[in-house]
């Protein structure tokens, strides 16, 4: 059910005052659209999103990094530069002090960077990797990320050599093609089949393993929120479709728990 005007919200949120206080374990599901409000561009929104920009295949696969190492690197540095320099935002925020009220609250993100943790907190799982993990494209050795420092937007940097074999460093993400870190996906479907509240926010739903996360906890009986400010392609499968923005909504929901 769609809750849309300021009445709805309303009343939506206070109704979900009761359901998470008495959770034993609720989880906070992001994509990109959690750190949009701190200037970190998401992928599919279509004026700002990176892949209305960039073709996904030059960019985020190991046959365009094994093409153009530099070219990838590079733009992994850009936005790591650009997430440094962002702050988390009020939903960041929210979720922590959630953390701090409830029992029991996870995060469970696909975003590589690391506003959540900057916000406060502690429990958050990583899907899609975290710009800050660098490794060895070769022997998978963990490789420290360099100082910042300033790449253009779509300027080529030539990546570090890693200090164990000497092979390419590859940024810390997982790419089209490759699978989660094992224990990343292995928390994350026991946290969706334990938890009495999944809130998702922020996620276009179009990227699979991920996107079948909130259907997983429905189907174990959890009652289940979304917060976007647009549709998705997954709308009919949440108990609540809260619409508005992260920075908006979690402040509210955090306020009537
Ligand atoms: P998308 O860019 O696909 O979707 C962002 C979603 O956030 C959209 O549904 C927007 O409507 C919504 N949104 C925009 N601004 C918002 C705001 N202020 N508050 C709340 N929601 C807002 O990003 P993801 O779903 O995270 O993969 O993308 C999934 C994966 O695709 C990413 O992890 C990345 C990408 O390719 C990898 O890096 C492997
Ligand atoms: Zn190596």
């Amino acid at each position: 059910m769609r809750y849309a005007t300021e009445a709805e919200l309303t009343s939506a949120i206070s109704s979900l005052a009761e359901p998470l206080s008495r959770a034993r374990h609720v989880v906070v599901f992001t994509g990109a659209g959690m750190s949009a409000e701190s200037g970190v561009p998401t992928f599919r929104d279509a004026l700002s999103g990176l892949w209305s920009r960039y073709n996904p295949e030059d960019l985020a696969t190991p046959e365009a990094f094994a093409q153009d190492p530099a070219l990838v690197w590079g733009w992994y540095e850009w936005r790591r530069a650009i997430v440094h320099q962002a702050r988390p935002n009020a939903g960041h925020i929210a979720i922590a002090a959630l953390a701090q009220k409830l029992p029991n609250l996870s995060v469970i993100t696909q975003n590589v960077d690391d506003l959540h943790e900057r916000a406060g907190t502690e429990n958050v799982v990583h899907l899609h990797g975290y710009l800050d993990a660098p490794r060895c494209s070769v022997c998978q050795e963990l490789a420290p990320p360099p100082e910042i420092y300033e790449v253009g937007e779509g300027a080529p940097a030539d990546p570090p050599s890693c200090g164990k074999c000497g092979g390419l460093v590859r940024p810390g993400v997982v790419w089209f093609g490759e699978a989660i870190p094992e224990a990343a996906v292995k928390t994350a479907y026991d946290w969706a089949a334990h938890c009495d509240v999944w809130i998702t926010v922020g996620t276009s739903g179009k990227v699979y393993p991920a996107a079948e996360l909130p259907q997983v906890a429905q189907g174990f009986g959890a009652l289940t929120v979304q917060i976007n400010p647009e549709s998705t392609p997954l709308d009919y499968q949440y108990d609540y479709c809260l619409v508005g923005t992260a920075a908006e909504i979690l402040p509210r929901i955090l306020l009537a728990v």
